[in-house]
């Protein structure tokens, strides 16, 4: 959990609804598909700025439960697309310190995508600069309901600590800043456990124009924010302060 209203404070955890792909391809006249290779590129500057700028965790939401709704070439584009980008792109993430997880339901997927989704994994392991976590056939639902699931299964208790540790991402901790571009302002059966106390913050801007000022411009919204996860502003500024300002009717 990061506090922000400090002038600078980085985001530990962003967490990215990749939208307006479709649009930028369809305003130059272009195949839909384009406009996710392009949004392949803007991604890779992303993780390159947050890296540079100190961010820990990425996570994107490459492919949702629902776009296999989306025509069946539109699908088959996706799924080519991220097979491509996982022979092309693994190197260089390997080089630049990313380590990459998918989180998502692997069933529905062949096997060959799962295949390089273990393998991209396994070769990135032991990197530890940022963690990219790409939701692929992920829904915010499908992550709550299997988590809800795998505890009944081993006849765990569901409280808010145990779901948590069930769900997709228990391996870091909630998003701090979730950004959407493509002007639409709704979280989509995003992360919708993890996004609890998160702050928002959405982008007219395309996908694939979404570059290094527009991150910064957000992250500087983000440093602006007061995150009081429930308490008042007040207790915020004593929290800052110290333990001391109010300690003298518990004192031993
Ligand atoms: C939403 O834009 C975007 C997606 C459904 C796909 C996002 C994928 C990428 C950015 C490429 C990275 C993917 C892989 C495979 C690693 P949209 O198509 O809904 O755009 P629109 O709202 O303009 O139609």
């Amino acid at each position: 959990m990061t506090q922000s209203k400090t002038p600078g404070a980085v985001p530990h955890h962003i967490a990215v609804v990749m939208d307006g792909n479709g649009r930028w391809a369809t305003r130059r006249f272009l195949p839909r598909v384009a406009g996710h290779k392009q949004g392949v590129d803007s991604l890779r500057r992303c993780v390159k700025a947050c890296a540079a700028r100190g961010v820990k965790v990425l996570t994107v939401f490459a492919f949702s439960s629902e776009n296999w709704n989306r025509p069946v070439d539109e699908v088959s584009g996706l799924m080519e697309l991220l097979a491509m980008a996982l022979g092309r792109e693994v190197p260089q993430l390997l080089a630049d310190g990313v380590r990459l997880h998918f989180v998502g339901e692997r069933r529905g997927l062949s096997e060959k995508v799962c295949a390089g989704l273990a393998q991209a994994e396994a070769t990135t392991a032991h990197n530890s600069r940022l963690i990219l976590n790409v939701c692929f056939n992920y829904g915010g639902r499908w992550d709550i309901a299997q988590a809800a699931a795998a505890l009944a299964a081993r006849g765990e208790p569901i409280t808010e600590q145990s779901l948590d540790r069930a769900t997709a991402l228990a391996h870091v901790p909630d998003p701090d800043l979730l950004i959407r571009t493509g002007g639409e302002q709704r979280i989509s059966n995003f992360l919708l456990w993890q996004c609890a106390y998160s702050e928002l913050f959405f982008s007219d801007r395309l996908w694939p124009d979404f570059d290094e000022v527009a991150l910064d411009e957000a992250m500087a919204v983000f440093a602006s924010r007061e995150r009081r996860f429930g308490k008042t502003s007040a207790q915020l500024t004593q929290d800052a302060a110290g333990p001391s300002t109010n300690s003298s009717s518990h004192s031993v």
